[in-house]
């Protein structure tokens, strides 16, 4: 496993442009599968979860190609897939759930050992089950995988979420785009990434209006042809480079970004003292290096448009150093800022206390070496890294590389003393 070096101590400067949004990406690759003609992505990030994907995508029998940033999906008959998914690529990301649906409506069956991914706490796929047993899905737990079965096609549905959940959604409007009738799902999540999965779906010839809002409507049993699609840019992705510039000092541009899709990051970054800047479809972001951030916020995450959960652990790192105490609560995982024991080893006075962090500010941050305990949080060590005296070594940064293609050298290209 490789270990990151950071000195900080050195601001940033230049332009970065983020790749397509992993959280697009990995869904849409799932969605390929109910696709009768070729299925192309453009613009697809080199992250692990993609090179895992891929690898599910092969050992339940599609056909893919990947040449530079493109990938098709090239469509197979049903009797060539199988629905039976091996645990190890289950288990290397969250994202194999987003198989559970078309591999049922492809193949009639599907058996998927419990996935993987960050832990943020308890990740249960019981909405995701619920909405396909309403559509008329046998499902079948056990301690360690799911398997569901169909008779017949899926039935649409009238379908309440028992909360938002992002992935929950995505199943269920991937299920009725095969499903016999109309779908209804109320409580939906309207993150960008859905209206980006109905779009691809859209392209492809489903029939699906008002994803991004609560009420997700899908007229069913339409065969799908192809698609040529570019995913949404990575807004996380996006909101790391700025919080990066933040917590450093100097001016990046962060270009192609959509600066509407980094929701309240951008709010927060003016008003701990930064220059925000929207420039067409990028933003500059700029920092003082020789004033301190202002402190004194209180967040509070929720599903969009609300402050990103993704986006709270590198909230707090840029907020380390600001000059008065914060807090943050994230109301999605409970477990959100494993991240807090890496900031104290830097020197920061923090507190994490179930979903609620608090932060003192005023940290002279130092070196340390430290463990990324998940995706987000890791690359929050990083942000905080850059502001700490001393050269940081990160351990356990194959969690980082599922969701970046290569941050220590993105952020070595904009001035940053970072290496692998
Ligand atoms: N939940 C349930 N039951 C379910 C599904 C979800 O109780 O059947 C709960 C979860 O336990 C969690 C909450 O609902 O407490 C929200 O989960 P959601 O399903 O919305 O999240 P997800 O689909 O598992 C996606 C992203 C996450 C991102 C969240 C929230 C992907 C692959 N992952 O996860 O991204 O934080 O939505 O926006 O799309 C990341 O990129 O690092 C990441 C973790």
């Amino acid at each position: 496993m490789q270990t990151i070096y950071i000195q900080g101590g050195h601001t940033l400067a230049g332009h970065i442009r983020p790749a397509g949004a992993k959280n697009s990406v990995l869904p849409l690759l799932a969605a390929s599968l109910l696709c009768g003609e070729p299925a192309v992505l453009n613009g697809v990030p080199e992250l692990s979860d993609v090179d895992t994907s891929l690898a599910l995508l092969r050992a339940v029998g599609a056909q893919v190609a990947r040449c530079g940033g493109a990938v098709t999906v090239h469509p197979v008959a049903d009797t060539a897939l199988t629905g039976q998914v091996p645990a190890a690529l289950a288990g290397a990301m969250r994202s194999s759930v987003f198989y559970l649906a078309p591999l049922l409506c492809r193949t009639g069956c599907v058996r998927l050992p419990l996935p993987g991914g960050c832990r943020l706490g308890p990740r249960p796929v019981d909405i995701h089950l619920a909405g396909l047993a309403a559509m008329g899905a046998q499902v079948e737990v056990e301690a360690s995988a799911v398997t569901l079965r169909r008779r017949q096609p899926l039935c649409g549905v009238d379908f309440t979420l028992r909360l938002p959940s992002v992935g929950a959604t995505l199943t269920l409007m991937m299920a009725a785009c095969a499903a016999s009738g109309v779908t209804v799902l109320r409580g939906a999540a309207c993150e960008p990434e859905i209206e980006d999965t109905a779009n691809f779906l859209r392209a492809a010839g489903a029939s699906i209006t008002g994803s991004g809002t609560p009420v997700i409507t899908v007229q069913g049993g339409r065969a799908l042809g192809g698609a040529v699609f570019t995913p949404l840019p990575d807004r996380i992705a996006a909101t790391t480079y700025a919080a990066a510039a933040a917590s450093a000092g100097g001016r990046i541009t962060i270009e192609g970004c959509r600066p509407a899709l980094l929701g309240e990051f951008l709010p927060l970054l003016r008003a701990a003292g930064c220059e925000v800047q929207p420039s067409g479809e990028g933003v500059a972001v700029t920092r003082d290096p020789g004033r301190p951030l202002r402190g004194g916020h209180s967040i509070c995450t929720g599903g969009w448009p609300a402050f990103a959960t993704d986006a709270a652990p590198l909230a707090a790192a840029m907020l380390l150093t600001g000059d008065a105490p914060s807090e943050i609560y994230d109301a999605m995982f409970q477990n959100r800022f494993a991240c807090a024991e890496g900031f104290a080893a830097m020197g920061a006075a923090v507190r994490a206390e179930g979903r609620r962090l608090r932060l003192e500010g005023r940290a002279p941050l130092h070196s340390a070496a430290v463990t990324a305990p998940d995706l987000r949080g890791g690359a929050a060590l990083m942000v905080a890294a850059l502001a700490a005296k001393g050269t940081t070594t990160l351990t356990d940064t194959g969690h980082i590389a599922r969701g970046y293609p290569d941050l220590p050298g993105e952020l070595a290209r904009l001035g940053a003393a970072c290496r692998r």
